[in-house]
């Protein structure tokens, strides 16, 4: 767990957060414990800009892995940080009921489940 931790923080450090001066970083850790971090990293645009944790996820899934155990999300907040509403819906659809660990530069985590998270969600069973 420490790892994981610590490679969010790592990965916090690499955002491109030049408009709301706000980083995040994300460590998820694959079934075979693997890896994979992400970075907000925000555009011009606004809104082209994209969160920490899906770049995790579309990382990891480009990189091959399909089953996971957990997130880290990492930010320098005292409530600390959540998945935004785009995220959990990512999480929830590539990796189901994830462990995520909340946590801020002062190693204070805070754990729950994507199921509380994201209750009642729209996903591929919705189109059947
Ligand atoms: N952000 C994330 O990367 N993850 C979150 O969980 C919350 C928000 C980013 C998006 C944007 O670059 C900045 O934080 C402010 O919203």
């Amino acid at each position: 767990m420490k790892d994981l931790i610590e490679a969010a923080l790592r990965a916090r450090e690499n955002a491109q957060a030049h408009f709301s001066h706000f980083k995040v970083g994300a460590a998820l850790e694959d079934h075979a414990g693997r890896i994979h971090t992400g970075c907000n990293i925000e555009n011009a645009s606004y809104g082209l800009t994209i969160c920490a944790e899906r770049v995790a996820v579309f990382k990891a899934i480009s990189e091959g892995a399909l089953r996971f155990r957990r997130i880290v999300v990492a930010a320098d907040t005292g409530v600390l940080t959540p998945p935004c509403g785009a995220c959990r819906q990512i999480l929830w659809e590539f990796c189901g009921d994830l462990e995520v660990i909340l946590v801020n530069l002062e190693r204070r985590a805070e754990t729950f489940r994507m199921k509380d998270l994201f209750p009642r969600p729209f996903d591929v069973s919705s189109l059947h």
